[in-house]
């Protein structure tokens, strides 16, 4: 992992640098490229503007690590709501949740509980999967626990996991009698050697492997969905041709993406009838995840850098 990226990644769990960065107007110029807005009219207006191209959409608000559970209800309530402007709108796009939010640190049970609110709620409104985005590894056992729980309860609910960390393809294996939706992501935290593949090369290998694993036979005769969560085209592009030399059904699979992202690849991928999904962030809270945004890819600290010259 190169010097930057590791800077990067501790520095999205500084508050001082939070504060100080929030101020900033350059910086939250250079936000913008990644989110539309803070509100989720800007989210739900950008999602709009998105589905004429074929692109659907996940929304998602930003925030982690709460302090006190009125702040889980009320990002309970948030999502439900969100639902509901969805179906008003006729959209398709669907939520997804950090564990975190929705107050897995103060109470796994009220955390559960949350969730399952959610997921009840997507239900009756027809829009399934909800997905966990999964957090830094100590999360990690806790938050299969969360999706175990609500998936013996409800088809609707769908997971991101990471494929840096080394225990992912035994977690996966154990969920597949479940015939589950995964979220395949290469993993976003900054993780010590002992868990996390450091080297790329391994990490895409990973990705790879899980992919197929999630399209195998038995995995979709159970049902399981795999979501391609990568902007890494070389990636998507060896899988897009497993996928045509085996003809694995369009049921099986979608791709996903960042909204501002490989904006080209996204089109791409729309243009020839591939199922693309967008996941659109909005909040005030964007900090850490910025952060992570920016430790992705060195150019990005570029294009900061050449707001704060050009401002
Ligand atoms: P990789 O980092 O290898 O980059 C490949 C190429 O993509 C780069 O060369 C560049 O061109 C482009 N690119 C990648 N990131 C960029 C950026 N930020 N800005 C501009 N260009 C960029 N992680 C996690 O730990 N938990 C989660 O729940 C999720 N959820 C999630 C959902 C979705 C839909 C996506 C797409 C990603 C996530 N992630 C995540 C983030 C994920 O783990 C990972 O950090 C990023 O997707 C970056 O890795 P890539 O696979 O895109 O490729």
């Amino acid at each position: 992992m190169s010097l930057m990226r590791k800077a990067l990644l501790a520095g999205s769990t500084n508050p001082w640098l939070r504060e100080q960065a929030t101020k900033r107007a350059f910086i939250r110029k250079s936000v913008s490229k990644f989110m539309p807005g803070e509100k989720i009219e800007d989210a739900l207006a950008a999602a709009t503007a998105l589905q004429p191209e074929r692109i659907t959409t996940i929304l998602t608000r930003l925030g982690e690590n709460l302090t006190n559970l009125a702040e889980a209800e009320e990002v309970t309530e948030h999502y439900l709501d969100v639902l509901n402007r969805v179906k008003t709108a006729g959209l398709d796009a669907q939520i997804s949740v950090k564990p975190t939010q929705l107050g897995l640190d103060l109470d796994a049970a009220v955390c559960q509980r949350n969730l399952d609110r959610i997921v009840d709620h997507a239900e009756r409104v027809g829009n399934m999967p909800v997905w966990i985005d999964m957090e830094s590894s100590p999360y990690v056992d806790r938050t299969l626990k969360l999706f175990r729980t609500s998936r013996e309860k409800s088809r609707g609910v769908g997971l991101a996991m990471q494929a840096y960390l080394y225990r992912t393809a035994k977690d996966i294996e154990d969920l597949l009698p479940l015939g589950p939706a995964i979220r395949v992501v290469k993993g976003a935290y900054l993780e010590p050697p002992e868990v996390a593949y450091p080297r790329k090369s391994d990490v895409d290998q990973s990705f790879y492997t899980l992919c197929l694993r999630l399209m195998a036979d038995d995995a979709r005769k159970r049902g399981a969905l795999v979501h391609i969560a990568t902007h890494d085209v070389t990636l998507a592009d060896r899988l897009t041709r497993f996928i045509d030399a085996n003809k694995i059904p369009s049921s099986a699979y979608e791709f996903a993406m960042l909204y501002g992202i490989q904006r080209g690849q996204q089109q791409r991928l729309a243009a020839s009838r591939r199922r693309i999904r967008v996941l659109i962030s909005y909040g005030e809270y964007w900090f850490p995840w910025y952060m992570r945004r920016l430790a992705e890819r060195p150019a990005n600290v570029t294009f900061v850098l050449k707001n704060l010259v050009g401002r």
